[in-house]
């Protein structure tokens, strides 16, 4: 059947009226939008971000050059921040309870030197975990511009 143009192009905006009505009656969604959480994954999810900071701390207590600034801290208070940290910054389900990396290394007087000895503690600790480079650099990435936060307070 041949439709005039006119009633063909009625019903199309009608339809689009219809879903416009549709989209624009759905409650607004709770929840933030759907996070990148390909970093998380490629961590190994839950798991596998607690392997790596056990494996960060047994590191960084067993390094000689900076293990004395953790001779006050609540080790599994530090582990629970610290994971909580690394899953929220990868983009998983968690939320970081801890201060601010400025608050909590404020008068700590970490300098370069302690920076790098952190950062070579991390890395270790990635490679003993067995993480992929590209991973390793993903989480560079991401925690090396703290460092201003971190140093110098
Ligand atoms: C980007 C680098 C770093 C990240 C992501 C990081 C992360 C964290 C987190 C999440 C906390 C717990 C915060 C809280 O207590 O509320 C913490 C505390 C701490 N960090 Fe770092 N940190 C970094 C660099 C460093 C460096 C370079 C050092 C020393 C070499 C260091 C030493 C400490 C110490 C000693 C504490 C415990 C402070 C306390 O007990 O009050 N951190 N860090």
């Amino acid at each position: 059947m041949h439709i005039p143009l006119p009633r063909k192009l009625a019903a199309s905006l009608l339809l689009a009226c219809l879903s416009c009505t549709a989209i624009a009656q759905q409650p607004a969604p709770e929840t933030a939008p759907a996070r990148d959480d390909s970093l998380y994954r490629a961590l190994g999810a839950e798991e596998g971000v607690a392997r790596l900071v056990e494996a960060l701390l047994l590191r960084l207590y067993a390094d000689a050059r900076i293990a004395f600034l953790f001779a006050e801290t609540d080790r599994a208070n530090l582990a629970r921040l610290i994971r909580e940290q690394f899953c929220h910054e990868a983009g998983g389900p968690c939320t970081y309870s801890g201060r601010t990396m400025l608050e909590s290394h404020s008068g700590l007087g970490l300098k370069q030197k302690e920076f790098d000895a952190f950062v070579e503690d991390f890395i270790n600790a990635m490679e003993d975990v067995k993480l992929p480079y590209r991973t390793q650099n993903r989480m560079l990435r991401i925690f090396a511009p703290m460092r201003a936060e971190v140093i110098g307070q």
